[in-house]
């Protein structure tokens, strides 16, 4: 088990569309080896989420886990810890949501991204399951943003306003770090 290079913006295997698992190898011991390694890369390097992409394995996969007092999304929500194989995404509120997204692929910056507050997600776990989840708020955003990293989307192609993306140092100086959303959801509505 280890911990794995993260590719980088520009790395045309992050632009991909990634294919899908079949039930019985996401059984596999080489699969579950691949979810401990997602796992251990994703907390050696502080992100919330991580898709099996961005370390260069071109499959629909991803974990996601937000922990309380997480480094680069300090007052995010604590979630559950959640495998994700072969998801499909439905929009379930066209309200939308404002973050100040980054990615572990894209280091040291960050923009404003809007997307649907409420969504559903359909996936196998790791035991090759039928799962239905329902995700909300920043939870429903790290979802939308993981997912798309496994149809070759990058949050930056997201962006409204490009003159939000920003270096997070910058972000620092020039707002405070609680996240507020407000209700009209102009931004800066929150810095996760
Ligand atoms: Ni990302």
């Amino acid at each position: 088990m280890t911990a794995h290079k993260i590719l980088k913006m520009g790395n045309p295997l992050l632009r991909e569309q990634s294919i899908l698992f079949e039930p019985d190898e996401i059984t596999s011991v080489e699969t579950q080896e691949l979810i401990t390694d997602m796992w251990e890369t994703m907390d050696e390097f502080g992100g919330v989420g991580l898709a099996a992409p961005q370390i260069g394995v071109s499959k629909q996969l991803a974990v996601i886990r937000i922990e309380e007092d997480n480094e680069r999304y300090p007052e995010a929500k604590k979630s559950e810890e959640i495998v994700i194989f072969n998801p499909t995404i439905t929009n379930l509120d066209d309200t939308l949501q404002g973050f100040w997204e980054g990615c572990l692929s894209v280091p040291g910056l960050r923009g404003i991204v809007f997307r649907p507050r409420k969504v559903q997600v359909d996936f196998l776990d790791e035991s090759a399951k039928k799962k239905t989840l329902i995700a909300e708020d920043f939870l429903a955003t790290v979802f939308q943003h993981e997912l798309d990293h496994l149809f070759g989307k990058l949050f930056i192609d997201r962006i409204d306003d490009i003159t939000t993306l920003s270096f997070e140092e910058e972000i620092i100086l020039s707002f405070s770090l609680s996240i507020n959303v407000s209700d009209d959801l102009t931004p800066p509505c929150s810095i996760p």
